[in-house]
């Protein structure tokens, strides 16, 4: 997630200084490195660097800048590491245009090579490059500046909002959008448009929201709208938005983690989208391992649990979970070269999961790591990374990053099973596509079960404690959903393997105990049953999570919430783990707390 900022300004007002405070408000999507490039008198000017905006604006001075044309893009790095040379915009071989991108381009190694082929020289290591050289292209044909962006939007796969601006068409932005968001501000003699609405909320309060595949025309005085594969024109009325700036950051929600819950269609599909490449890297080294160890803290050690189930399921490896604070007492003496720590932290900078990974490398493990901050310590450490492109997440609890993670473990868990041969190349199809979809059983889970967890968030909130129970992957499920109410509602509870639970938890279970079980449609249903009427018959109030219109399982409960149908059961904790989400969210508002900044904790835990 990355943010994007443009403005056509009347002819005697300076665009570099409102991109500059436009920017501000946009850094909260990303805050590696920051860029502008306006236009003035037939001349290009782009200034552009690693870093907070703050600390490039006081190396270059962002505000001096000529022209009233201008774009700017503060960066989360997803392809090439956070330089002064990635950082956005990025420009054609003539410096003539010059464009922002938030969002991936799948297949820009086959387009670099098809440009390189027709002679464009490259710049940097991103994905985005690719655009203004196609651009070049077709502009080169004779089309105009609106044509050329639209042909190089039809050659590219993956998500993008983009701006763009080119000294042959001084006066016009254009921008575009598929899977990205983009909108568009209308002023008197004066456009912008921007990744979200704060960026202009100071200038205008009239919005023309893009839809998919939609780009637009900017003008001074006008505002045209086309649709992308056809390049027919559509009309559309701004209307007036009456946010604040905090609420427009937030995405009209009244909290981060709320908008960062129902982003999880997207940061899913962008998880998808990371290079095979790397995948295979991956997996080729953890198919030699004599020993894998799987080492984070908190939720990104549940994504693990997930991990080493679906690793010895599907390529029949065996692997532990290590809790970075105890790994050297657990494992210690037992790492050695033949080890492979995959290490994984939404931050990178987790100060247990980079002394541990620190300990392992000096014993001659190799490092892995699967992290959402591209530059951070852990991209440093590791031989081999993958990046979540979740965007920043800003509220304390894990929720769009988790499930990034076990969509990316889960990836991982099939490359490694077809590296060591223990499925059929028709079943990793299969796999592959059940994956695929994800990103939309979540997105039509949110659909329909906000108001729901609600209500039943309003009849449990004062309960004092909680029980979650699962089965095989849906442990770490379990193990989640307690951690989200643990520190958003400050409930004490707990969370067990379903068959353990009589080991121990039932002798906690007395009448009206609220016991939440994941209860999808698979194996092990008819044993969780059992463990179900364990817990009835002491009097338990039982909360299920099934499958929609599973009749079997909600005659028994006392309430449910329902996930969609047909999830490959191998990829349930991702789709069941939304709901608790939402039940500690809405716990936690009810109570009275601030689920963005639970007490006592910090997003990155940087001491040990
Ligand atoms: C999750 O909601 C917590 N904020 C916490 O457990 C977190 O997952 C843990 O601190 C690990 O963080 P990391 O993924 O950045 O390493």
């Amino acid at each position: 997630m990355c943010g994007i900022f443009g403005c056509i300004l009347d002819g005697g007002d300076r665009a570099a200084p409102i991109i500059h405070s436009a920017l501000n408000q946009l850094e909260y999507r990303g805050y590696d490195s920051v860029g502008e490039a306006t236009i003035h008198s037939g001349h290009l000017y782009v200034k552009k660097d690693v870093g907070k905006i703050s600390e490039v604006h006081s190396s270059v001075n962002l505000d001096d800048m000529p022209g009233s044309v201008g774009i700017g893009h503060t960066r989360w790095a997803t392809h090439g590491a956070p330089t002064q040379k990635n950082a956005h915009p990025h420009t054609d071989c003539q410096e003539k245009i010059a464009l922002v991108h938030n969002g991936i381009i799948q297949n820009f190694a086959e387009l670099r090579k098809e440009l390189e082929g027709r002679g464009h020289l490259f710049k940097s290591n991103t994905d985005t490059e690719v655009m203004p050289h196609l651009i070049e292209d077709y502009f080169k044909e004779g089309l105009s500046f609106s044509e050329s962006v639209r042909r190089a939007l039809l050659r590219v796969k993956g998500s993008y909002a983009i701006a763009a601006i080119s000294v042959d068409d001084p006066n016009t932005i254009i921008c575009a959008r598929k899977e990205s968001p983009l909108v568009i501000g209308v002023g008197k003699s004066a456009n912008y448009l921007a990744s979200d609405i704060p960026a202009f909320l100071p200038m205008t309060k009239m919005v023309l929201f893009l839809e998919e595949e939609e780009m637009a025309v900017l003008k001074r005085d006008e505002v045209t709208i086309f649709n992308i594969g056809s390049g027919d024109q559509t009309k559309r009325d701004p209307m007036r938005i009456e946010w604040t700036v905090e609420m427009a950051q937030k995405g009209g929600k009244p909290h981060f983690m709320l908008k960062e819950i129902a982003e999880q269609p997207l940061a899913l599909q962008n998880a998808l989208r990371g290079e095979l490449i790397y995948y295979n890297l991956m997996a080729t080294i953890l198919a030699k391992a004599r020993n894998i160890i799987l080492l984070a803290c908190g939720t990104s050690s549940h994504a693990c649990i997930v991990a080493t189930y679906l690793f010895s399921k599907l390529a029949h490896v065996n692997s532990s979970v290590s809790i970075a604070s105890e790994f050297m007492e657990q494992f210690g003496n037992s790492v050695d070269e033949g080890t492979v720590v995959l290490a994984v932290s939404q931050s990178g900078e987790t100060a247990d999961t980079l002394s541990a990974i620190r300990s392992a490398k000096d014993k001659g493990a190799t490092i892995l790591g699967i992290t959402n901050v591209m530059g951070s310590s852990l991209t440093r450490l590791a031989s081999v990374y993958i990046g979540q492109n979740s965007g920043p997440e800003i509220a304390v609890a894990a929720t769009k990053t988790f499930t990034s993670q076990v969509l990316i473990l889960s990836k991982l868990a099939i490359a490694l099973a077809e590296k060591r041969g223990t499925i059929r190349s028709d079943e990793i199809d299969s796999l592959m596509t059940d994956l695929g979809r994800i990103p939309w059983y979540v997105k039509k889970e949110l659909e329909s079960n906000d108001e729901k967890i609600k209500r039943l968030a309003a009849k449990y909130r004062d309960r004092f404690s909680f029980c979650f129970l699962g089965r095989g992957l849906n442990v770490a499920t379990a193990l989640e959903g307690r951690l989200k109410l643990l520190e958003l509602a400050y409930t004490p509870s707990l969370a067990y393997s379903a068959g353990e639970s009589k080991h121990g938890f039932i002798a906690l279970v007395n009448e009206n105990y609220p016991v939440i079980f994941i209860a999808p449609n698979d194996d092990l249903k008819s044993r969780l049953i059992g463990n179900i009427m364990e817990m009835k018959a002491r009097g338990a109030d039982i909360i299920a999570i099934t499958e929609e219109k599973d009749k079997e399982l909600q005659t028994l409960a006392d309430d449910w919430i329902e996930v969609p149908k047909g999830i490959n059961p191998l990829f349930t904790p991702i789709v069941y783990a939304i709901p608790l989400q939402l039940f500690a969210y809405h716990v936690s508002v009810m109570r009275g707390h601030d689920p963005d900044r639970p007490r006592n904790l910090a997003k990155s835990v940087t001491v040990e």
